[in-house]
């Protein structure tokens, strides 16, 4: 008997932790989940406040040059009342690792801003054409997937388009050509020689398809 009751007292005693252990996970588990939950909403709050056409103005406000350009063109202001912020051209919106790593990449951005690398006009001007270049190859590569989260060849009406638009759009869609190709230069001031300069990017976009078979 009393051996049976040190087994139970010992296996009590055994038991008892391992049960608050037991209850320890759930209890951990909601903690986890909780601390994840505010940790992943202040990286949300703050991938959203980065989005945010002010957060770019924190270093391409530039009176001068791009905030005028942007809010002269038709993507500020237009019959719809629609607007295209910074992020709507220039993030990707399919997923949230590629927005991060986008993020990520634009927080490099510090060291030539710190620099002063396109502080005044003149300095911008002179990168102008490669930074211009740089988002064309960009738009190339992904189908210029920013213009197509809000157009859609699909979603056009053709008809309401006038004829010379609506047969560019229809050959476009058939023949694969991306926005890009034809619209450039619609938000900021085109670089000097852009054609020129669009040319050489279809040329290699051309050789690599080529090379790719
Ligand atoms: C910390 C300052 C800073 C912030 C914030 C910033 N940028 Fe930039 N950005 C720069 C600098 C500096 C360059 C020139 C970098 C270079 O060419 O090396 C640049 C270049 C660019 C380019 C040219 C293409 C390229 O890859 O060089 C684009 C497009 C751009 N930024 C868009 C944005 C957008 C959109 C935002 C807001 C989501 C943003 N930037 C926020 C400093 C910044
Ligand atoms: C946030 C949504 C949005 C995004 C992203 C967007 N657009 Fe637009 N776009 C609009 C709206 C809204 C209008 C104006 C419609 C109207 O006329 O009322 C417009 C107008 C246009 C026009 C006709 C007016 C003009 O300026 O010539 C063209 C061309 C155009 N967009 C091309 C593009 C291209 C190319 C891209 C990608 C670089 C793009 N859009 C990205 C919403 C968007
Ligand atoms: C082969 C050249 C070509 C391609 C590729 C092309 N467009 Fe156009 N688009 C035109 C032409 C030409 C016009 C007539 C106005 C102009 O010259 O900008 C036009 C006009 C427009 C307009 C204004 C329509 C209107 O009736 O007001 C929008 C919006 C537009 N394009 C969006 C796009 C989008 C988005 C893409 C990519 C999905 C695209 N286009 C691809 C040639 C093209
Ligand atoms: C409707 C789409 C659209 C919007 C909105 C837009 N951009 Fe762009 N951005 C482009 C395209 C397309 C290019 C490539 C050059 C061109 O075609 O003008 C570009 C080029 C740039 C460049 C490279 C230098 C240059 O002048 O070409 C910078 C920097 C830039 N954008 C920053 C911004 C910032 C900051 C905002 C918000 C104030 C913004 N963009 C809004 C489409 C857009």
């Amino acid at each position: 008997m009393a051996d049976d009751d040190n087994d139970t007292l010992s296996g009590r005693l055994w038991q008892r932790p391992k049960s608050k252990w037991l209850l320890g996970i759930p209890i951990g588990g909601f903690l986890a989940l909780g601390l994840g939950a505010i940790l992943l909403g202040t990286m949300n709050y703050t991938l959203h406040k980065t989005s945010e056409t002010e957060f770019c103005y924190v270093c391409h406000s530039h009176e001068q040059f791009i905030k005028p350009e942007y809010e002269a063109s038709s993507h500020f202001s237009n019959a719809s009342g629609v607007r295209a912020g910074c992020a709507d051209c220039h993030l990707p919106h399919d997923n949230w690792f590629s927005l991060v790593s986008t993020k990520i990449i634009v927080s490099f951005d510090i060291i030539p801003e710190l620099m002063g690398k396109i502080d005044t006009a003149e300095k911008y001007e002179e990168h102008r054409a490669e930074m211009a270049q740089a988002v064309w190859r960009e738009f190339k590569e992904n189908d210029s997937a920013f213009c197509r989260s809000c157009h859609a060849f699909d979603a056009m009406d053709f008809e309401a388009q006038d004829r010379r638009t609506a047969r560019g759009h229809q050959r476009a869609a058939e023949k694969g050509e991306t926005c890009i190709d034809c619209h450039y230069g619609i938000v900021h001031k085109e670089p000097e020689n852009a054609s020129e300069l669009m040319r050489e990017i279809a040329a290699e976009f051309a050789d690599g398809d080529a090379a790719g078979g």
